[in-house]
């Protein structure tokens, strides 16, 4: 058996900077490593729909944003399969099968969908207009997902913390499935980032999650002014008042940001200019900066500058892959038509797989004799 990757993102926005620390850039250097037989990326465009019912052209709008910030960060469509979920309609079958190895008790537990729901709202109000209330769909996505997982036999999914109520239900989906008609899907393994600042990178604004709808994302594709001017109002420690202050590293985001995409060779890098400012920032190691900011001394306005600098640094590449690849939209498509043609043909035969460990496979060649000699016989 081979090393299968499965992951993908909801196309509901541009991607930010949290979903590459958080799996983005580990993807590219899983796809890199070879150590891997097969990786597929989705676009989950379904389960964006399970609660974009009434706004389906945002989620049509968000697939080649996602399709583009993929590609630019460097995921290779020569190495994997990009796809698009709503394409491989053998999802939906898998999902209708999984429906019943799951309790609506179980689902409640998912602390994931539990804190989405709260989120957005569902549970606030109760109407008959629809937008009260958590739609059915949306609820249950996390057997969805383990459609998707399982369709690929995924061994492993590379994603952020907060979807790791959705492998453990998929992990029990699948031994129940195993249990019940015999030995068939794959139980897979999360794949988390190894730095805790990946984990979940908070907002420019401190808070705990980046998310489009809270205003506080560095998107990839942003220019190097949106960046500069977003660090710039970065939170910060609120007790560094003075350059001579001490200042505090914990909870501090631009801190958590340089752990999270600071490494040593940014040191030197940018020479003694931050964009195009001669400063003096004369540090080795990201711990030298801290002790230097810890013991009062290093400006926020210093830092800052260098955060953007190292920011930069790493997504400049990525915007000018975006720039090249926006010119050729009929690429794209095709890259997401044929990847959504060959993960068709794998989820089929999975299918194929589930359909006949259930033994509803009946007019699979030599099961219909067999069935009706069974049939007949009971008749006789
Ligand atoms: N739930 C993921 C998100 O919120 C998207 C997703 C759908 C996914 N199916 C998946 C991720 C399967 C990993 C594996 O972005």
């Amino acid at each position: 058996m081979g090393k299968i990757i499965l992951t993908g993102d909801r196309p509901t926005g541009r991607l930010h900077i949290g979903h590459y620390v958080g799996s983005l850039r580990r993807r590219v250097e899983l796809q890199n490593s070879g150590t891997f037989d097969r990786i597929f990326i989705m676009i989950a465009d379904a389960q964006a729909l399970t609660d974009n019912a009434d706004n389906p052209e945002k989620v049509r709008q968000n697939i080649i944003e996602v399709a583009l910030d993929y590609m630019s960060a460097g995921l290779d469509p020569e190495k994997c399969v990009l796809f698009i979920q709503s394409q491989v309609s053998e999802l939906t079958e898998l999902t209708f099968f999984y429906n019943n190895l799951v309790t609506v008790q179980r689902l409640q537990r998912n602390p994931t969908v539990k804190a989405e729901i709260q989120m957005r709202g569902f549970n606030d109000s109760e109407g008959a207009d629809n937008k009260a209330g958590t739609p059915v769909g949306f609820f249950c996505y996390p057997i969805s997902q383990a459609a998707d997982i399982t369709a690929f036999k995924a061994t492993t999914v590379p994603v952020g913390e907060d979807q790791e109520p959705m492998i453990e239900q998929t992990r029990e989906i699948v031994r129940k499935f195993n249990s019940v008609y015999g030995p068939t899907l794959v139980e897979p393994e999360i794949l988390l980032p190894d730095n805790a600042a990946c984990l979940r990178l908070p907002g420019t604004d401190g808070k705990a999650k980046m998310s489009k709808s809270l205003g506080n994302c560095i998107y990839l594709s942003d220019s190097a002014e949106e960046v500069n001017a977003k660090v710039k109002g970065m939170y910060t420690d609120p007790l560094h008042l003075q350059v001579s202050d001490p200042g505090h590293i914990e909870g501090n985001t631009v801190f958590t940001y340089l752990d999270a995409f600071c490494r040593d060779e940014h040191f030197g890098m940018f020479g003694d200019c931050f964009h195009g400012k001669k400063v003096s920032f004369d540090f080795h190691s990201l711990d030298e900066v801290k002790a230097q900011y810890q013991a009062g001394g290093l400006g926020d306005m210093m830092l800052k500058n260098f955060l953007a600098a190292v920011l930069n640094s790493t997504l400049e590449p990525i915007r000018t892959r975006r720039h090249e690849l926006e010119k050729d939209i009929p690429y794209v498509y095709e890259v997401l038509r044929k990847g959504s043609e060959e993960a068709r043909a794998v989820a089929a035969q999975t299918l194929a797989d589930v359909k006949r460990a259930m033994r509803i496979n009946y007019f699979d060649a030599g099961v219909l004799d067999e069935l009706i000699r069974e049939q007949s016989e009971k008749y006789k």
